[in-house]
């Protein structure tokens, strides 16, 4: 089985997330784990601190390193698990499907989700084995990353969804992967007088040999 543990300042973000669709009824079947840890418990001081001013000056705050260590130091705990340890940020490798791959064959991700203006750098140099983005754009912390990624990996371990699903994407040879272009009834959908949206032909032929030739040219390659 597959853990999440999720470090956060926000815990409550991911309330509804994780208690509705497959991922609540993968945590139901037990068949992966996530677990929801605010920052704060590890934070020593009467007033919970986990940010602090910038050395060498400049805007906003930058979250400590202190609470940050503590926390993955209780989260690996004693266990040997094969696991990894990712701070999301805007700088970090792009998080793509192959990576989803690689990750969804780990006993246990910690993730790091960043606030404020930054992560003290120690974090990054220490703590963490992989720094992620999502994206080329800059986000207000890493909880949304945390859930694209808890979404992208889980669907792979087995069990998550269907079989037929999964099936259905072609893994390529460097576990990229594809996806057919579909249609569903109706064959002809009319969204306003004289005007007509069609099925492809040859989806409608039942002749299979056609139809594959035919998808091969319309799939997607979502990560090659
Ligand atoms: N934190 C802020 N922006 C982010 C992004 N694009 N990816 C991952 N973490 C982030």
């Amino acid at each position: 089985m597959i853990k999440f543990d999720i470090i956060t300042i926000l815990p409550e973000t991911f309330g509804s997330y994780f208690s509705e669709s497959l991922i609540a009824r993968a945590l139901k079947k037990k068949i992966i784990k996530i677990k929801v840890h605010n920052l704060r418990k590890w934070a020593k001081d009467k007033h919970k601190t986990v940010d602090d001013r910038p050395f060498g000056g400049g805007l906003g705050m930058v979250m400590k390193v202190e609470p940050i260590y503590r926390a993955v130091k209780s989260l690996k705990g004693k266990s040997k698990a094969k696991r990894r340890i990712i701070m999301f940020t805007p700088r970090g490798k792009k998080f793509d499907q192959r990576l989803a791959y690689k990750l969804s064959k780990f006993d246990q991700l910690i993730l790091i989700c960043g606030r404020y203006e930054g992560v003290d750098e120690r974090v990054a140099e220490h703590i963490a084995d992989m720094e992620l983005s999502i994206g080329d754009y800059v986000l207000m912390g890493g909880e949304i990353p945390a859930m694209v990624l808890i979404e992208t990996v889980s669907r792979l371990i087995p069990g998550v969804i269907s079989k037929e699903e999964l099936l259905k994407e072609r893994i390529t040879k460097d576990k990229g992967f594809i996806e057919h272009v579909q249609y569903t009834r109706p064959e002809v959908f009319e969204p306003e007088k004289g005007v007509k949206w069609k099925v492809p032909k040859v989806l409608l032929s039942g002749n299979h040999k056609e139809i594959e030739k035919w998808r091969k040219k319309y799939l997607r390659v979502i990560e090659k």
